[in-house]
């Protein structure tokens, strides 16, 4: 087996954009708008539907990840690197599930269904601070960040440096040569 299951691969790259994507506009666009800015209801409205599809794609490819078959863990020589490498991908599964997991938890305390989906016409409260899940939020915003700059960094790593070509382990074609 030399390359991940092509429902993977596609999901690896479409979830990498949406996360990319989710992480650059919520920190620059969403939090950047105050609430009692009427463009922050339909910023809050893409930013929470981005995230719960994030939410059901990720645990769906939890699900494919565990039960297809997969290439090797990539051995670079160093034992401890290689179950670093191993750890940081299961982080990331950890990690984006609990981004959304706390952002759901500012939307509930907030009552944002109602008001972002259900139209109900009440307003925001001045902010988010107030509510403690707004705080692991940020943190994990950061702490994906980093992560995802790592691994990116490690792919290309192997990539251009090491000339193993892994990026082909997460593409498309034949899963045996
Ligand atoms: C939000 C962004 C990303 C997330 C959440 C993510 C997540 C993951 C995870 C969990 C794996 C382990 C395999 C699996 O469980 O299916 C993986 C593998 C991989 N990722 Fe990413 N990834 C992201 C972005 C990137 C980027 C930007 C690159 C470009 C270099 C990249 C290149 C790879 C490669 C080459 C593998 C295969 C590694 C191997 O075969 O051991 N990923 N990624
Ligand atoms: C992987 C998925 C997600 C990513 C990458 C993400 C990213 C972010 C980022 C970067 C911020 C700004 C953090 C800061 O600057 O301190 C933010 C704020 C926020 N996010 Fe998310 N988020 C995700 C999922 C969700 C979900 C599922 C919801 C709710 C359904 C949600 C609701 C919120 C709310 C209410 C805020 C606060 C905005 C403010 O303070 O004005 N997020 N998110």
């Amino acid at each position: 087996m030399t390359r991940y299951h092509p429902l993977l691969v596609t999901l690896h790259w479409l979830l990498a954009a949406m996360i990319i994507g989710g992480l650059v506009m919520g920190s620059n666009v969403l939090a950047e708008t105050p609430n009692d800015d009427p463009a922050k209801l339909v910023s809050l409205q893409m930013h929470m539907s981005l995230g719960i599809v994030i939410l059901a794609l990720m645990v769906i490819r939890l699900a494919l990840r565990l039960l297809t078959t997969r290439p090797p863990h990539a051995d670079i020589g160093n034992a401890m690197v290689n179950k670093l490498g191993q750890a940081a991908h299961w982080l990331f599964y950890a990690v984006v599930i609990a981004m959304c997991a706390s952002g759901l938890a500012i939307a509930n305390m907030a009552g944002l269904p109602g008001i972002v989906f259900g139209g109900s016409g009440a307003p925001l409260p001045a902010d988010f601070s107030m509510y403690p899940p707004r705080a692991a939020h940020g943190v994990l915003a950061t702490v994906l960040g980093v992560l995802i700059l790592g691994h990116a960094g490690a792919g290309l790593w192997h990539q251009y440096v090491r000339k193993d070509g892994l990026l082909r382990r997460m593409w498309f074609g034949n899963r045996s040569e």
